[in-house]
């Protein structure tokens, strides 16, 4: 068993591995409808529960159709509704539910609760958001991208607007395979400096600029996400600093002209983005988000061993 906690955490063969498998799932249930199994249903019997202390709807939705696509069954749970809403530990919530269920995704306010669940928990769990990090969207993103340019190797890309816990995924995945990033934040807004030095120790062309336009100059992909993040005090204060790194379409003009815009959603049009880039002809946005489930079928066999199937017949059966 293997937890999924962090693409910091994740060998770059591992992480590899997954978004090829996740593209080959996608491929083989090509026309499907969305209920069916897939063709050849990896994870029979498994239960996922997952617990959610903030709203979702990507995560929750992806996760949710993953488990069934692949055979298992889930089970969607709100914080606030459970023992743990009334102060019950996260030490026996991980112990319990490693007896009723097969895997655990958590969303959660602090990513320190999630390290402490999966410490407790003896299946595995994955991390379905915190204040620090957002792996599996960054998991579906890759795919987006490999999807549409063919190959990682050799994008530049330029996060712009707040180094949140989504900026931070996406460093994570620039240190661990080598990708090009260049994230424009303002003061105060930088992300964090355990991250940045994650990059430095793999040399991992990550670098932090002032500005928008010059993260955005020449890059093959602009990736915003919203200026307050749940949980996030003054939502005033950080709406006025964050203005000057709106993705418009003037900033896009400074991107390569095959330029594609990413943003994990939900969206605030004329806030983190002016409406004429996200719903324009460079957005990649849904496809994104339809990649959320195929991502995320990846890491659930990863979870569990993959990504080949489980239960392979033996060699000598082939
Ligand atoms: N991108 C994402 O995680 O969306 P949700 O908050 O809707 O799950
Ligand atoms: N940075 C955002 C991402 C939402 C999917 C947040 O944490 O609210």
């Amino acid at each position: 068993m293997r937890h999924f906690l962090d693409i910091a955490d994740i060998p770059a063969a591992d992480l590899r591995a997954m978004l090829e498998d996740a593209a080959a799932m996608k491929r083989a249930r090509n026309g499907l409808p969305k209920g069916a199994l897939d063709p050849d249903p990896a994870l029979p019997g498994r239960a996922l529960a997952m617990i959610f202390e903030k709203s979702s709807t990507r995560t929750r939705i992806s996760f949710d159709m993953a488990i069934r696509q692949l055979g298992g069954a889930s089970l969607v749970l709100n914080a606030a509704d459970m023992q743990l809403g009334r102060g019950e530990s996260l030490a026996d919530t991980a112990q319990v539910l490693s007896r009723l269920a097969d895997a655990v995704m958590i969303r959660a306010h602090k990513h320190e609760d999630v390290l402490d669940f999966a410490r407790h928990a003896s299946v595995p769990v994955i991390n379905g958001l915190t204040d620090r990090s957002h792996p599996c969207q960054i998991m579906a993103d890759l795919l987006t991208l490999k999807e549409h340019f063919g190959a990682l190797e050799g994008l530049q890309l330029a996060w712009v607007g707040d180094g949140n816990n989504v900026a931070a995924s996406f460093i994570h995945a620039a240190a661990r395979l080598g990708l090009a990033l260049r994230l424009g934040c303002p003061p105060g807004y930088r992300p964090r400096e355990a991250d940045l030095n994650l990059a430095r120790q793999h040399s991992a062309p990550v670098a932090v600029v002032d500005t928008a336009e010059a993260a955005v100059r020449g890059a093959d992909v602009v990736i915003a996400d919203t200026f307050v993040s749940m949980g996030d005090a003054n939502a005033e204060q950080r709406l006025a600093d964050l203005a000057p790194f709106q993705v418009t379409p003037d900033l896009m003009e400074l991107a390569k002209p095959q330029a594609v815009f990413l943003h994990c959603l939900p969206a605030h049009r004329g806030e983190e983005v002016a409406a004429a880039v996200i719903d324009g002809p460079r957005s990649l946005v849904f496809d994104e988000a339809e990649n959320r489930l195929h991502a995320q079928k990846a890491v659930l066999k990863y979870c569990f061993g993959g990504p080949e199937p489980l239960n392979p017949e033996p060699d000598s059966a082939r």
